[in-house]
């Protein structure tokens, strides 16, 4: 076979799962991470043979798609904020609105001055994969960035994540164990910034959702309770009582649905901003003592 007689078959073949404009870009990514070739190739190079070691890495890697398997766990890796992070079953896939809030608190730490190298800290709170505080630490080299999660299985994983800078030297995140919904762990330092994508997917949302992420993606990660929408916001609230310096920040990401709620639990010094799909899709809250 030829790579694009795959890919034309591969997205033939997932669009019975997936929209088409998915399913193509799903075949195209598929082809170029296993065969290590551009994401182009199958346009430059249509007619370059697939050779038969390819093909059965092809057709394993297909055979899992299509029991709805998400890619990035087919091929143990995601792409987040430019760099690559191992994932698999039992950590979240990190999703492109959380690359958003990335880029946002760079952004504005740019302006701040803060990527130049002064000595601060930073929390990520829920930090699964360890994207957010592994990408924050990679851009900022003054941040300690801390790491917190409820599950062993993904700090282990945060904690093997290989990411570099240009400069070639990450200063490593400390990852703990920690619940946000108790009390904060004694012998934390206090933090500039704290960051937080939590669980925040209503019960009652699963409806809408595919089996690629029910059946593959921990829950634990995902769903709050209908009647308590709020639950890890509010636990947030009181954390960043507890670990906020004075003028520190806090950036969440939630719920489209409960922007002004999320907002109104942190007063008046915050605001919510949206997504790229104008979505309410961040909490700013800035601690004023
Ligand atoms: C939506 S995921 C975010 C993961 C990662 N920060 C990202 O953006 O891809 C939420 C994370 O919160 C963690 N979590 C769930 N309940 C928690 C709790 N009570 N205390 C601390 N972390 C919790 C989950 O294990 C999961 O890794």
């Amino acid at each position: 076979m030829t790579l694009k007689g795959f890919v034309d078959k591969a997205a033939k073949d997932l669009s019975e799962l997936y929209p088409e404009a998915e399913a193509k870009s799903m075949a195209v990514r598929l082809i170029s991470y296993c065969l290590e070739v551009p994401e182009y190739a199958y346009l430059s190079v249509p007619d370059r043979k697939i050779s038969d070691t390819e093909q059965q890495k092809l057709d394993k890697a297909m055979t899992e798609l299509l029991k709805w398997r998400p890619l990035q766990y087919v091929l143990g890796f995601t792409e987040f904020g430019g760099r690559r992070f191992k994932v698999r079953e039992g950590v979240l896939i990190p999703r492109p609105e959380t690359g958003e809030l990335f880029e946002m608190i760079i952004d504005d730490l740019s302006e701040k001055g803060l990527d130049e190298g002064q000595e601060f800290n930073i929390l990520d709170i829920g930090t699964g994969s360890g994207c957010l505080a592994w990408s924050l630490a990679a851009e900022l080299p003054g941040a300690q960035l801390f790491g917190c999660d409820i599950s062993d299985e993904v700090l282990k994983i945060a904690a093997k994540q290989k990411v570099k800078n240009a400069e070639g030297s990450v200063r490593r995140p400390v990852f703990f164990w920690a619940d946000v919904l108790g009390v904060p762990p004694a012998g934390l330092p206090q933090f500039d910034i704290i960051v937080s994508n939590p669980p925040y997917v209503l019960e009652s949302e699963r409806l809408q959702m595919r089996p690629n992420v029910l059946d593959y993606e921990p829950e634990m990660a995902l769903f709050v309770p209908d009647e308590d929408p709020l639950r890890f916001y509010k636990a947030l609230h009181s954390w960043a009582g507890v670990l906020l310096r004075e003028g520190g920040i806090c950036y969440f990401e939630i719920n489209e649905r409960f922007g002004s709620e999320v907002a109104a639990l942190f007063g008046p010094d915050s605001v919510v901003l949206q997504d790229i799909n104008g979505c309410n899709r961040f909490v700013k809250y800035i601690h004023k003592v």
